[in-house]
């Protein structure tokens, strides 16, 4: 049964991988990810966000190293599912640990991670990392299969892709973009009832995010490339004020 009352406080996470994104493609230190999660932290990010990718082809080693300096709110370290990732991840035990999909000629992460067919070397992977006591946490498209899996393997949060509803929202597929809300409205609901703390993230924008943020069961969203491309424009602070905003509203 889907919870008739919000929930209260919607958590913002800033992903920043694109800042680093933007330094890697001169090489050098600017601009510093690190800056701007500290003033993402400022500004009002409940956590900050960052993918380390195999091919390190935006967040770095040592940009893991300084983020779990620096913050002082929680790290959610995105991650594959491999040895090299989690060894780095019991090295630094950092908050939260979401595991993704991760294939290297993709542009971004593409898809939601196949549990289901993946159940059982999932359960030992995460395990050692539950035990360090970080959370853990599945990105996984908004199917039925992938919950339950997800649930079965030990996972304390699912994180659902809402790249299919944004995508069909910027090309104007919106009998498509309804049905996938409408999706993502039933597979909240459904994996709250099964216990698992849910989270949403993946192409939100200013015009998408309201109707995910209003669903109650909704803990989380992650935020990132809109929001460092909206900072070329207003700031980094001032972009992440109005999504908080925007986010808030939906949540009244
Ligand atoms: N959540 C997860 C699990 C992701 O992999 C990403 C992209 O790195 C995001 C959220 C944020 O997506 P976007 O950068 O499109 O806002």
């Amino acid at each position: 049964m889907a919870l008739e009352k919000p929930l209260g406080h919607l958590r913002l996470g800033v992903n920043i991988d694109h800042v680093a994104t933007v330094r890697n493609a001169r090489g050098g230190a600017y601009p510093d990810p690190v800056r701007a999660a500290l003033l993402a932290q400022e500004a009002g990010a409940d956590g900050i966000t960052a993918h380390l990718r195999e091919d390190r082809r935006h967040i770095s080693d040592e940009d893991i190293d300084r983020l779990m300096e620096a913050l002082t709110v929680p790290l959610n370290l995105e991650m594959a599912a491999t040895d090299e990732m989690q060894a780095i991840a019991l090295r630094h035990r950092p908050h939260a640990v979401c595991i993704v999909p991760e294939r290297r000629e993709e542009r971004t992460t593409e898809g939601g991670l196949e549990v289901a067919q993946d159940e059982n070397r999932l359960a030992h992977f995460i395990a050692p990392l539950r035990e360090a006591g970080c959370r853990v946490s599945i990105f996984i498209a908004a199917e039925r299969a992938q919950i339950e899996a997800a649930h079965r393997i030990g996972a304390a949060v699912v994180e659902l892709h809402t790249g299919a509803y944004c995508d069909a929202h910027a090309e104007g597929r919106l009998a498509e973009r309804d049905a996938e809300l409408e999706r993502l409205r039933e597979m909240s609901a459904f994996a709250h009832e099964l216990g698992l703390e849910v989270h949403a993230g993946h192409g939100l924008t200013y015009e998408t995010v309201k109707p995910v943020a209003a669903f109650p069961e909704v803990m989380e969203l992650n935020i990132g490339h809109f929001l460092i491309g909206e900072a070329i424009f207003r700031g980094l602070a001032p972009a992440i004020a109005e999504m908080r905003r925007l986010m808030d509203e939906a949540r009244a």
